[in-house]
């Protein structure tokens, strides 16, 4: 069947048949797709499908470090690491997680490292490390150095390598698919067994077929208005299980990064702080000694990121405005030119400023979701808060809740994270697919994508779907931000409502099948929609604060009522979104009151 739009006629769904599908190509998608290569052999049909070219991926974008406790600079040990990861998240994180993260960081470092891995060296030879957030010695005894970097590229220099490792390994890669559907043949609560994709160049319908299916797509930062992420970021990976009835963990945990660059939302790495930059306010004091006394501007981003919004409610912004100033003046040409090029080069192209000789103006900006799909330690899914299983559905990597971040995520925990359950659930798949029943097409799935990819294209009249995408990241950001209350989030709960029942008529201006962008946004647009529905959700039914949810009106943590992950699901029939919540699993450090 052809599906005819308003202009161009849609081709019929093309079908591949694969083994094990890998949804995105960042760190995590990359690694799993290489262990499965690894694992399975050179005949085995391993699919890597990427909204992007896989040397676009997010992955990319990450600067400062990805933390080990190698101990190559100083004395640490993997525990110290534990310690800070389960602090740093406010005793939100799953101990058993975060235990496996920081004892395999080094092995998985090092494993990085023979894959080729390019990372900066100390004077005898060593891979060298450097001062990042919450990372102390000796269980908080001052900053340690523990990341582990190549400049202020670590990320693309992770994404380089693997990528490499891919091409030599064989992996198939089918770059520039949007992914729009998992396959379900069983139907809701049954396994999954493929994925149903547009290609971007055509806006050809693809199903892939695969007993094992990966989501790797990263986080949903474009949610808010200003923001580290790239634009596509969308959220996809979380939208599409929990329009099919999934779960997300723990959405209301979002990290502002405390160092943006002012209105522009981009990263200026918090290795600017590890290597001793610092924030000042308008009066020239470095406030962060007040806020964090033991660790200044290397606490945790949290505390950091709400120390500055209240320097700012407080008056003393940089001239009364809503930023303040990091200053790295001292650094030296260097530090600033050998260890930080990137960032240097951002403050002087995007702001004409000169970091060696100016202050830089900096805001919080919207960086990481800690929340995501569930999953347990192999990256498997979990269907509920019971821990059921869907059989052949994985995630990793920011998609992904494993939760070893908890409320808040520590600098140079993401890369880990990606690295460590990248690789974790590619040899799962590998030992799992054995027992995988063979993949079947899931027909409702194929006409659900193709129907809503002609509709989108037929319709005349409606909304652009950029005036909606402004206004959910106006109300995200204001209404979700750092500081939340009850008036606010019952606010952005509305509002997304309206958003969502206006963004069921959108004007697709382009009706062509040509590198369609325009569709492609309007696809997007309701996978951010599907993410702002549950996380502002969940963080109006949490009435504490902890890590990245701060509640003005309920300002304490408050462990007797909200020690528990919350589980949020929309059912497929009613659009009713419910919440149920699951322990935190504590197992070695029992939690204390949060002091830097
Ligand atoms: O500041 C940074 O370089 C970001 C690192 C991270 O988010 O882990």
């Amino acid at each position: 069947m052809t599906l005819v739009t308003g202009r161009t006629p849609i081709p019929p769904m093309r079908v591949h048949e694969m083994d094990a599908v890998v949804v995105g190509a960042g760190g995590a998608g990359l690694y799993a797709a290489l262990e499965l290569k690894q694992e399975l052999g050179p005949e085995a049909r391993v699919g890597v499908i990427s909204k992007l070219y896989p040397s676009r991926s997010h992955t990319g974008a990450a600067q400062g470090g990805v933390c080990a406790a190698l101990g190559n600079t100083e004395e640490d040990h993997w525990e110290w690491h534990w310690f800070d990861t389960v602090k740093g998240g406010d005793y939100l994180v799953d101990q058993d997680a975060a235990e496996v993260m920081c004892h395999d960081a080094v092995e998985t470092i090092i494993n990085l490292e023979h894959l080729g891995l390019p990372f900066d060296r100390t004077e005898d030879g060593l891979i060298n490390q450097r001062r990042f957030g919450g990372h102390t010695r000796n269980y908080g005894e001052g900053p340690v150095r523990r990341s582990c970097f190549a400049a202020d590229r670590t990320g693309h220099a992770i994404l380089q390598t693997l990528f490499q490792q891919c091409i030599k390994h064989d992996v198939s890669f089918f770059d520039e698919y949007q992914v729009l559907d998992l396959a379900l043949p069983d139907g809701p609560g049954g396994r999954v067994a493929g994925v149903v994709a547009m290609q971007t160049a055509t806006s050809e319908l693809h199903a892939f077929r695969a007993r094992a299916v990966l989501f790797a797509t990263g986080g949903y930062g474009k949610v808010f208005k200003v923001t580290s992420n790239a634009h596509t970021l969308t959220g996809d990976g979380m939208a599409i299980p929990y329009r099919r009835g999934l779960p997300l963990e723990d959405m209301e945990f979002f990290q502002f990064h405390p160092t943006g660059m002012y209105k522009l939302g981009f990263l200026l790495s918090e290795a600017m702080r590890g290597e001793g930059g610092f924030l000042v306010n308008d009066d020239g004091e470095r406030f962060m000694e007040r806020y964090a006394p033991t660790m200044k501007d290397l606490a945790s981003r949290d505390v950091v990121s709400r120390s500055i919004y209240l320097e700012i409610a407080e008056g003393r912004g940089i001239g009364g405005k809503d930023f303040v100033h990091l200053d790295v003046r001292h650094l030296g040409a260097d530090v600033l030119n050998k260890k930080l090029p990137d960032m240097s080069g951002f403050i002087r192209t995007y702001f004409g400023l000169e970091p060696l000789t100016d202050l830089v103006p900096i805001q919080p900006t919207a960086h990481y979701a800690m929340g995501g799909v569930p999953t347990d330690i192999d990256g498997r899914v979990l269907a509920d808060a019971s821990g059921a299983i869907v059989p052949g559905f994985y995630a990793a990597g920011e998609v992904a809740c494993v939760s070893v971040h908890g409320a808040n995520r520590l600098g140079t925990n993401s890369l880990l994270d990606i690295l460590v359950f990248g690789r974790r659930a590619g040899k799962r798949m590998a030992a799992d697919l054995a027992e995988l029943p063979a993949a079947t097409a899931d027909l409702d799935a194929e006409t659900e994508v193709q129907s809503r990819v002609s509709s989108l294209l037929a319709g005349a009249d409606g909304e652009r779907p950029a005036v909606i995408r402004t206004e959910l990241q106006e109300v995200m950001f204001s209404k979700c931000g750092v500081y939340r209350t009850e008036k606010l989030l019952t606010e952005a709960r509305d509002e997304v409502a309206g958003l969502r029942e206006r963004a069921d008529r959108l004007l697709v201006d382009d009706k062509g099948c040509r590198y369609n962008t325009d569709l492609g946004e309007a696809l997007e647009l309701g996978f951010l929609l599907d993410c702002a529905e549950a996380t502002v959700a969940s963080a109006l039914a949490r009435k504490e604060s902890r890590g990245g949810h701060a509640r003005e009106d309920f300002p304490d943590r408050d462990d007797k009522d909200w020690l528990k992950h919350t589980f949020t699901t929309r059912s497929p029939e009613n659009g009713r979104v419910d919440l149920s919540y699951k322990p935190v699993t504590i197992t070695k450090f029992e939690p204390k009151a949060r002091v830097y």
